[in-house]
């Protein structure tokens, strides 16, 4: 039997209005070992018990980020979640290794088709560009990042799209990293 587990961390801030990701969670709730935590209502006033998600993070192998796409980014919810957990002695700086050697995955939904997000397209950039930021913060935490699992033009996903997607995503949490064996 697996010991591998995974948090997996749903940051939206309101799930009743989740057209997909609140679909996306409830996909891979049930999976052996996958912890599943969504923030914006376990902290509605989003003030973080960071020592809590700290011993969460600390009790888990993989670490899966789950989020729609604002701005670009993580939205105002994951951010200010981050501010308050990834602190300096525990994610970074002097003792702070705790989450090195986990692994981070990203589960993001985007409103732009994946067309839009090349040089020529309606947002310039690609999401590889765009998720430097998140790739800075895995490097600096000793995180290994996997292939961020993506559904783009979410908005106008098919049942049959969210389908497909819900499957992916459960057999990526499905399946024990090699270096966990
Ligand atoms: C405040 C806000 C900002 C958004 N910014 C972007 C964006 O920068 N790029 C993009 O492709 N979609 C953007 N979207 C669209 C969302 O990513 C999309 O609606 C979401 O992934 C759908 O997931 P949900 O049904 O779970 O909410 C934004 C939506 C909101 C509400």
């Amino acid at each position: 039997m697996s010991t591998h587990r995974t948090l997996v961390v749903v940051a939206h801030p309101d799930l009743a209005t989740s057209g997909i990701n609140a679909q996306l969670a409830a996909a891979i709730r049930d999976i052996d070992g996958v912890t599943v935590r969504e923030i914006a209502s376990v902290y509605p006033d989003r003030r973080v018990d960071a020592a809590a998600e700290q011993e969460l993070l600390r009790r888990h192998d993989t670490i899966v980020l789950q989020f729609p796409w604002h701005w670009y980014s993580v939205p105002g919810v994951l951010k200010e979640w981050m501010d308050q957990v990834l602190t300096y002695g525990f994610a970074y700086g002097a003792g702070g290794d705790a989450l090195h050697s986990k692994r981070l995955q990203l589960v993001i939904s985007t409103g732009g088709p994946e067309a839009a997000y090349t040089p020529t397209g309606h947002n310039r950039f690609t999401m590889a560009e765009l998720l430097r930021p998140l790739e800075a913060t895995a490097h600096l935490c000793g995180l290994e990042m996997a292939e961020p699992l993506v559904l783009h033009g979410a908005p106008r996903a098919t049942r049959e799209d969210v389908a497909d997607h819900a499957a992916r995503y459960r057999e990526l949490l499905s399946a024990v990293p090699a270096a966990a064996n």
